[in-house]
């Protein structure tokens, strides 16, 4: 209650330039037919992001970017910087997302300078926290999220937080109702107390294998306050759905 819910949807390496525009434009189009009860944020791959951002721009859409460096500019061949994001007109970028971590090695403290960049150049951070399969089994869930969260969150933290089990995430898995709604309660008020009424109106979102048909469960949890959609953000209908569920 209070925070207006987000539903995001990361495109991770998926389609071509045609597919991208056609999948936002149903997103578009379904966004401004009806009063959803959440904000729209996009977020293809960095090839696609310019010509989304133009094409969204002054809609109910926001478009953002998988990743960011954590410098401004410089010898960081293949990179992309956070005001190279801005000036093309993303407003959000997803950070230390689970696929980043495991693939490209992403610590804590690599996740915090990037969220740092982000911050500066005037993107939403949407940072990533998820425990394994393993940390699951072990008892340590909590005590893995806690720790990325207070590693990977700088100071002065304004942004979003986003929860996905790493074993939920395109298996069509996801963990229990109530073990969210316990572990969204942890996130809570480890945001509260390091940041105030700043972290009691963070919004965190639930991500891992959500669909049209567990959305409205999930949604209806306390803390959950929108959702990181993979798979099903691939199809504008399942992700309106998935809006009108929030
Ligand atoms: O960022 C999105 C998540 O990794 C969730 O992916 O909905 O395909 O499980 P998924």
């Amino acid at each position: 209650p209070g925070v207006r819910p987000l539903i995001a949807g990361n495109w991770k390496m998926h389609g071509t330039l045609r597919e991208a525009a056609a999948l936002a434009e149903g997103v578009r189009a379904g966004a401004v037919a009806e009063a959803l009860p959440a904000d729209l944020l996009i977020c293809p791959p960095f090839l696609h992001v310019q010509v989304l951002a133009a094409a969204m721009l002054g809609q109910p859409v926001a478009v953002g970017a998988q990743d960011c460096h954590a410098a401004t500019k410089g010898a960081h061949t293949g990179d992309i910087a956070a005001p190279m994001l801005r000036d093309v007109g993303a407003t959000h970028v997803i950070l230390g997302h689970s696929e980043r971590r495991a693939d490209h090695g992403e610590t804590d403290a690599v996740v915090r300078a990037k969220t740092v960049a982000a911050l500066a150049a005037g993107l939403v951070p949407v940072v990533c926290v998820g425990e394994t399969e393993a940390e699951r089994l072990a008892g340590q869930a909590e005590a893995v999220v806690s720790r990325q969260l207070a590693e990977s969150l700088p100071d002065g933290f304004a942004g979003v937080v986003a929860y996905e089990p790493v074993w939920a995430i395109g298996t069509g898995r996801t963990p229990t109702e109530a073990d969210i709604a316990a572990i969204h309660g942890t996130i809570r008020a480890a945001l509260a107390a390091r940041f105030g009424e700043a972290g009691a109106k963070t919004r965190i979102l639930y991500g891992g294998s959500m669909k049209p048909g567990n959305a409205k469960g999930i949604l209806a949890l306390p803390n959950v306050d929108g959702g990181l959609v993979g798979g099903a953000s691939l199809a504008a209908a399942d992700f309106l759905a998935i809006a009108r569920a929030a």
